[in-house]
C-alpha cells in the first residue's frame, strides 16, 4: 500500500511537471515500471523435435542469437539473415579505430588506447537477476566482473541549487537521510524503539537531532580525519529545503536510482567489453549467421514463408523458404519493410515504431585517468540537470594509463532530442560544456569523442521501446504481434514487459521458441 501512496504521488508530481513521456522515462528509469518475473530458463526442447523444420530468423541481435541456439540444439533448420556486418545489433561494444556510421554522418574513432579499453554505446550493465543472459554467460564462458553502478563520491550538481556547485553523493544521502530521520523521530516521540531505528537510519544525536555526520563525508585538506592530530571536522548538514529546492524530483531520482529492482547492487558487466557475449554465441551458432544480408521483403507462401534479402557486399538478390519466421528487427525498421502480414499486425507495428526512444551516449579517451587520481573516483555515475544527464566513470581498468568515460547518457526525450539532432562534432563539444559543470577544466582533461545517436542508427532506428508512452498500444497493439500471424512470430526487447534490457530479448527469444515447439509438437503426424 506505502509502495502504491508513494509511486502515484511520483506520478503525479512527475506527470505535473512533464507530461505523459515523462512520466514514463521517469518510472522506467526509476525501476518502477517494472513487473518483477522469475522466468529465466531456457524452454527444454528435446534433441531432434525439430524435425528439420526450416526457421529464417531475422536479425543477430541478443533474441535472434538466443532463438538459434535454442532451436539449432533441438534439431530445426535454421538461418539468421543480419544486415550489418557484425552480429549483437544493440549489443555494441566501440573500440580505438572503429566507425559509427548514422543516416547524416560518419564518425572514425581517433582513440589511441589497446582494444582492451571501449565503450559500450548500447547495453553495458546487466542486473544480477537477469538470470536469462547471465546463464549464457555462464554457458557460454564469458567472464564477468563488476559494474558500479553507484559511487558515493560522484557528483550531482542542478544550476538551480546550492549555486549549481556539485555535490557529493555521499553528502546529499547522508544530509537528506539525517534531516527525514529527525523529523520522523519527532513524530513518534513515544515509541522508543521506532526513535532508535531513526536514530540509526539518520545518524542522528542523542536528542534525535540531525548535525551532521560522518557519513556525508568531510570537506579537505585539515578537515579529513588522518594521522597525528587530525581528527577530523564534520562538515554542517546540507539544508533540507536547499536539498528539496527546485530541481528536487530530479534530485531524488539521482540519488534513489541504484535502489530500483533492475540497477541495485550488484550488477555486472562481462570482461573487455559486452560484446564478449555476442563473440561467445557467434563461436557457439557458427555458420548460420549469414552478415551483411539486407532483408528487404517477407513474403507469405502457402502455409510458410518466403524471405527476400539483398546482400551488401555483392549486390546480389536472395529468397529464403522457411516454415517458421522469427523476427527480431526492431519495429521501427520493420514497419519500412514490405511484407504480407495480417493489416492488424501491420497497422500494430506501425503504431510500435513509433514508440521508441532516442537515448544519446558519448564517450571520450582521457590520456590520463584524472577522475581516479585527482578525485578518487573509482567507476559509477555523476548527475547532471543539463542536457548530458549523466558522466559514467569506467569499471574496467582502474589504475591504468588511458581510459574511456561515458561523458553522456541522455533518457529524457527532449535533451536527447536535442542531441540526435546536432552533427557530432557539435554534440561532443555540448557535452564538454555541460560536463564542464560537474569538473571544471573538463575541455582539457578529455580527448577525442565518440558518439551514438540511436534514432540515426541505421537497422536500429531507435534505442528501445516505450510501449506505455501512447495510452492503450500495450493493451491493443502488443498482444496482436505477441500471438504471431501464420508462420511469422515477433521476438526481442519489445515484446517484453520489461524493455530496454538485453533480458527482455532473451526471455522473449525463449517464448517464442516454446510458442514454436508446440506448434511443431501439437502437428506432429
Ligand atoms: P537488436 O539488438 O536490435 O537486434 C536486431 C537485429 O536485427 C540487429 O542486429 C539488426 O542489425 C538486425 N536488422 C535490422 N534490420 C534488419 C534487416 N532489414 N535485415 C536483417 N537484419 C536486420 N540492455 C542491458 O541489458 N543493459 C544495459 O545497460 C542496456 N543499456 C542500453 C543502452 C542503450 C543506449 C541501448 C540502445 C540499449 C540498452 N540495452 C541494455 C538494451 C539492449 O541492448 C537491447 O534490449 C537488446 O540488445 C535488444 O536485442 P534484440 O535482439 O531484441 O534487438
Ligand atoms: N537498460 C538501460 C540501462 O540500464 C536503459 C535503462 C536506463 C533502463 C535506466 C532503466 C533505467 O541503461
Amino acid at each position: 500500500m506505502a509502495a502504491e501512496i508513494s509511486r502515484r504521488t511520483l506520478v503525479e508530481l512527475i506527470g505535473r511537471i512533464g507530461g505523459a513521456a515523462t512520466v514514463y522515462s521517469a518510472l522506467n528509469m526509476a525501476g518502477l515500471l517494472v513487473a518483477p518475473t522469475a522466468y529465466a530458463a531456457p524452454p527444454a526442447l528435446k534433441p531432434g523435435s525439430g524435425n528439420g523444420k526450416r526457421v529464417a530468423i531475422l536479425g543477430a541481435g541478443i533474441a535472434g542469437l538466443t532463438a538459434v541456439y535454442c532451436l539449432g540444439k533441438a534439431g530445426y533448420q535454421c538461418t539468421i539473415l543480419e544486415a550489418r556486418s557484425r552480429s549483437g545489433g544493440r549489443v555494441w561494444t566501440i573500440r580505438a579505430g572503429d566507425q559509427i556510421t548514422e543516416t547524416d554522418s560518419t564518425q572514425h574513432v581517433e582513440w589511441q588506447s589497446d582494444r582492451d579499453i571501449y565503450f559500450n554505446a548500447g547495453a553495458a550493465r546487466i542486473s544480477s537477476h537477469h538470470q536469462g543472459i547471465l546463464g549464457y554467460c555462464r554457458e557460454l564462458g564469458v567472464p564477468l566482473e563488476v559494474f558500479v553502478n553507484e559511487n558515493r563520491t560522484a557528483l550531482v550538481q542542478f544550476d538551480s541549487q546550492f549555486g549549481g556547485k556539485p555535490q557529493t553523493v555521499r553528502r546529499l544521502t547522508a544530509d537528506l537521510r539525517g534531516a527525514i530521520a529527525a523529523l520522523a523521530a519527532k513524530s513518534t516521540p513515544n515509541d522508543e524503539v521506532v526513535q532508535t531505528v531513526l536514530r540509526i537510519f539518520g545518524d542522528l544525536g542523542r536528542d534525535l537531532t540531525y548535525a551532521g555526520s560522518p557519513r556525508a563525508g568531510y570537506g579537505a585538506g585539515d578537515d579529513v580525519p588522518g594521522a597525528a592530530n587530525r581528527r577530523g571536522r564534520l562538515q554542517p548538514p546540507l539544508p533540507l529545503d536547499e536539498i528539496a529546492g527546485p530541481e528536487a524530483i530530479r534530485m531524488a531520482l539521482a540519488l534513489c536510482f541504484a535502489e530500483a529492482w533492475q540497477q541495485s547492487p550488484t550488477m555486472l558487466q562481462p570482461v573487455g567489453g559486452m560484446d564478449a557475449i555476442i563473440r561467445a554465441f557467434d563461436r557457439a551458432v557458427g555458420s548460420v549467421i549469414r552478415h551483411n544480408e539486407e532483408v528487404m521483403r517477407i513474403e507469405r507462401i502457402g502455409e510458410g514463408a518466403r524471405v527476400i534479402s539483398f546482400d551488401r557486399t555483392s549486390g546480389r538478390r536472395s529468397a529464403l523458404d522457411a516454415d517458421f519466421v522469427i523476427c527480431t528487427i526492431p519495429l521501427s525498421v520493420l514497419e519500412h519493410i514490405p511484407a504480407d502480414f495480417d493489416p492488424a499486425v501491420t497497422y500494430a507495428i506501425s503504431v510500435g515504431a513509433k514508440l521508441y526512444f532516442p537515448a544519446v551516449k558519448v564517450a571520450f579517451e582521457a590520456p590520463r585517468r584524472w577522475w581516479e587520481i585527482d578525485q578518487q573516483l573509482y567507476g559509477g555515475i555523476s548527475w547532471t540537470g543539463r542536457d548530458i544527464t549523466q558522466i559514467w566513470y569506467p569499471s574496467h581498468g582502474f589504475n591504468g594509463e588511458k581510459g574511456v568515460l561515458v561523458g553522456a547518457y541522455i533518457w529524457s526525450h527532449d535533451p536527447a532530442r536535442r542531441f540526435t539532432a546536432m552533427t557530432p562534432a557539435e554534440r561532443h563539444a555540448a557535452a564538454i560544456s555541460d560536463g564542464e559543470r560537474l569538473h571544471p577544466g573538463y575541455g582539457r582533461l578529455v580527448g577525442p569523442a565518440a558518439s551514438v545517436a540511436w534514432a540515426k542508427i541505421p537497422y536500429s532506428l531507435g534505442a528501445w521501446i516505450e510501449w506505455e508512452t501512447i495510452s492503450g498500444a500495450r493493451q491493443a497493439e502488443y498482444p496482436i504481434l505477441l500471438a504471431g500471424d501464420g508462420p511469422f512470430y515477433f521476438a526481442g526487447e519489445h515484446m517484453s514487459y520489461v524493455t530496454a534490457w538485453q533480458e527482455d530479448a532473451v526471455q522473449s527469444a525463449h517464448y517464442t521458441v516454446s510458442q514454436i515447439a508446440e506448434r511443431v509438437e501439437k502437428n506432429r503426424p
